[in-house]
This record gives structure tokens, sequence and C-alpha cells, in this order.
């Protein structure tokens, strides 16, 4: 297994290019189920996850081809072509959650579909509870065996009134995808707001589907008998834009975030700002870099506006070494704070009360060899290693490779000391 070492104290500056979420590529990609066009989606980030997904794809018998566009490097995806088969086996599935996301889309294209459950993570039980209860208010006979979900709709699905009790992102993009091709009006209230959801919506939109209230709590699809295809760019992503500018912050230097959107960034950007961090926006990108001393600045996740779950880790990280103390209060997830021991490790000085983590920042951190155990933990532990004195090794970072593109050559042509050792 690769691992990554870090030798730290070394300010960044220069240039990181902010490439498609990974959180809206792979629900884009499921949106490919939608119709036998072809969907192409351009600005799409090179990651395992999306290697995952495409393999799932192509066993349901999608064809997803690479263009060999010039400049695009393989960040343009062709999918499309007939379903010929419904089944997401536990293979694939157990590797990556998300594609629980292929669900809604093959109930409400073919009328069936068996996708293995899930499963659990390190950082919770992930129930998917919400989308099988949508579903079967759009109709769909729902029966777990074997680890296996299967959904039937033969006669289609109808559009239902759903109030999602808490704003699950996935169960959110499940039912809207699925609802496109429902018959009738479907209403989620309670809808989750990430702008994730938004890139998607406006992506079913152009493929023909009618949703009211994109970007609001409420969305209402009208469905329609099919979809056709179309081109779309993933949106950037916010989490991979702030986790670079929490890299720019902790080594106290200075980065132009390329492609990166201050309005996505929301909650995080006051709470850098809280912390003393100045984030300025160009028309290219964001401007980061750091004012003077960190200060402590608490934070509480929550849904979208809110302080992303997806940046817990990397703002705990930053606060490990400010010049006060911050609460962080985890309300997303129920085990997310497996950075805590490795960045004590390194010297920092956290404590856990259930789900709220106290940190004491402390003058620097030590570089140590550290366990990474989920992707923003092993993320966290990066930027930690950047800040530390000495040197830091990050073991187990195929979590890492799931949903940052190439983060040692970003940050080394920084000015990173900062390489992958082969495992
Ligand atoms: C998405 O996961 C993201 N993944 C996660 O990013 C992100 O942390 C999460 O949304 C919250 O923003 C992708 O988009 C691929 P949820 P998802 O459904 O859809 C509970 C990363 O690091 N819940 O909003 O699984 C659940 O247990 C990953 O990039 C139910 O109870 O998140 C959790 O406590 C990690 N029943 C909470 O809701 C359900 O049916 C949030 O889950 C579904 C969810």
């Amino acid at each position: 297994m690769d691992k990554i070492r870090i030798r730290g104290g070394r300010p960044l500056h220069g240039e990181i290019i902010i490439r498609g979420a990974k959180n809206a590529g792979l629900p884009l990609m499921a949106a490919g189920l939608l119709t036998d066009e072809r969907v192409v989606l351009t600005n799409v980030p090179l990651l395992e996850d999306i290697r995952t997904m495409t393999a799932l794809l192509r066993q349901h018998g999608l064809a997803v081809e690479k263009p060999n566009n010039e400049g695009e490097a393989g960040r343009v995806l062709s999918i499309g072509g007939p379903i010929t088969n419904t089944e997401a086996p536990y293979d694939i599935v157990r590797k990556m959650r998300a594609s629980i996301l292929v669900l809604g889309p093959l109930v409400a294209r073919v009328g069936e579909a068996r996708v293995s459950l899930p499963g659990g993570c390190s950082i919770g039980t992930r129930p998917v509870d919400l989308h099988l209860k949508g579903l079967e208010q759009m109709g769909a006979v729902v029966s777990l065996d074997g680890g296996y979900i299967t959904a039937t709709a033969p006669a289609g699905l109808r559009g239902a009134t759903i109030l999602m009790p808490f704003p699950s992102v996935g169960a959110t993009e499940n039912l809207m995808m699925a609802a496109c091709l429902a018959n009738g009006q479907t209403v989620i209230a309670n809808a989750a707001r990430e702008p994730e959801i938004s890139d998607l919506a406006a992506c079913l939109v152009s493929m023909g589907a009618r949703i009211a209230g994109i970007g609001t709590d409420r969305l209402t699809i009208e469905g329609v008998d099919r979809l056709h295809g179309t081109t779309h760019p993933i949106v950037a992503d916010r989490i991979e834009t702030g986790t670079y500018a929490c890299a720019a912050a902790i080594t106290g230097g200075s980065v132009h975030l390329r492609g990166g959107r201050l309005a996505h960034l929301g909650a995080v950007a006051q709470s850098l700002a809280e912390a003393g961090v100045e984030m300025t926006e160009q028309e290219d990108g964001i401007t980061v870099r750091r004012l003077n001393g960190l200060h402590g600045a608490d934070v509480m996740t929550e849904p979208y506006p809110g302080f992303p779950t997806d940046m817990q880790a990397q703002f705990m990280a930053l606060m490990s070494v400010s010049d006060g103390a911050a609460m962080l209060t985890e309300t997303i997830f129920e085990n997310r704070f497996m950075h805590v021991p490795e960045l004590n490790r390194m010297g920092a000085r956290i404590n856990v009360h259930g789900s709220s983590a106290i940190v004491r920042g402390v003058p620097q951190l030590s570089g140590a060899p550290v366990m990474a155990t989920d992707l923003r933990a092993s993320v966290s532990l990066v930027l930690a290693g950047l800040a530390a004195r000495g040197e830091t090794v990050v073991n187990r970072v195929y979590h890492l490779d799931r949903g940052y593109e190439a983060v040692e050559e970003k940050l080394a042509a920084c000015g990173a000391d900062i390489e992958r050792l082969p495992g």
C-alpha cells in the first residue's frame, strides 16, 4: 500500500487547479442510466471512485468511454446505451457506497433493480432507509434478502409527496432522479441543498426533466416519458477547494485556487475568516492567505449551507495549530473523529466528548508515522504534516486516492516537500 512522506514547515505558494466535484460526478454518472442517449460529462476528476462508478455502469451494460479530446486528458466521459443488467453486485458496492445511486434510476427506467446494501464504513452505519421509503412512496415494491435490495415497479413509478425527516444528500439525489421518469408530480420536502444536488438537477433539466425549486429544500418534479442526452460540465469541488484553502492557511502561505467558487464555500469561508484566513475571489478562482496568527473558531457541522461534515477533519487540523481553542461538533455522522488520535500523535491537544471535540492549539506539531482511516481524515493528516516539524508518513493513502486527485503533485508544485512512497 502506498504511503505519502512529508517534511513539514514550508509555506505554500503558487496555484492549485480545482477539478470537478467527486460528489457531483458520481450522481451525474448514475443519471446516465436515465436515457439510452449519450450523456457527456466534462471536467471529470481523475479519482478511484469515478473509476469504480465507471465499472458499475459498464456492468449494467452502458458504454462509458473517454473520447480522446485534446487537452482534456481523460476528463471527458461519454455514457450511454441500453441497460442489459439491473444488478449492482456486492463486490463493487462494498468499495463505494455511492453505488446506491443507481437504484432510483434503474427502477425508474426499467422497473427493477437488485442492488447490494452498501453497508457501513469507518465514519458510520450509513443506512439507506430514506432512499427505500421514498421509492416505496412512489409505488416501488422493496424487499431485502441476502444483503441485497430488490426493488420493482413493473407499472412504473408514480409521483408522490415525500417529506424527508433528514435532508439526506444521497436520498435526495436518488429520489429526484427516479421522479424524473415517474408518472405525475413528485414533491421532495426538506430536500438536501448541497451544490452537487443543484448541479445534478441542472443536468437533469438539460436532459429534458422538469424540476422546480432547484437550490431550495423543496423540489417539485413533473415526471416525463423519456429523457435525452446532454453535455454537462461537473461543478468545481467545494471540498477540494476548502481542503487546499486549509493547506495554504496551516502553512502560512498564499495559494491561488483556480476554479474555486467562494459562493459554494459558504460557512467554511466564514469560519476560515474567523480563524484569520483571507479569501479573495477573482474571476478565475480564489486566492487564500493567512493574515497573521491563526485564531480558534468553533464549528458545528450541518447540512448545506451549514459547515460541511466533509470539511470537519481538515478544519480540525488547522485549529490544532491555532493560538487559541476551538470546539468542533459533528452532527452528521456518528463516528467521524478517527483523525483525532492520529493528530494527537503529532502533538495536537484534542479531547473528544461525545459528538464534540475541543482543540487547544499548540505552537507546532511534530511529524510522525500516522494511519489514514477515511477519505477526509487522510487529508487532514497530510495538512498536519505540511505544518509539522520533521517528517510525517501517512499510511494507507488509498483512502486519499478515492477523492483527491494527485494531491502530492498539487502540493509539491506549491513548494511542499512531499512524495509518494509506492507500497
Ligand atoms: C453524501 O453522503 C456524501 N457522499 C458524503 O461525502 C457527505 O459526507 C454526505 O453526503 C453529507 O454531506 C457523496 O455524495 C457520494 P447523507 P450520503 O445521506 O448521501 C443519515 C465524502 O467524504 N441517513 O446526507 O451518504 C446518515 O446515516 C463523503 O466525500 C439516514 O439515516 O450522506 C448520515 O448520518 C463522506 N438514512 C446522514 O443521514 C438514509 O437513508 C447524512 O447522510 C440516508 C442517510
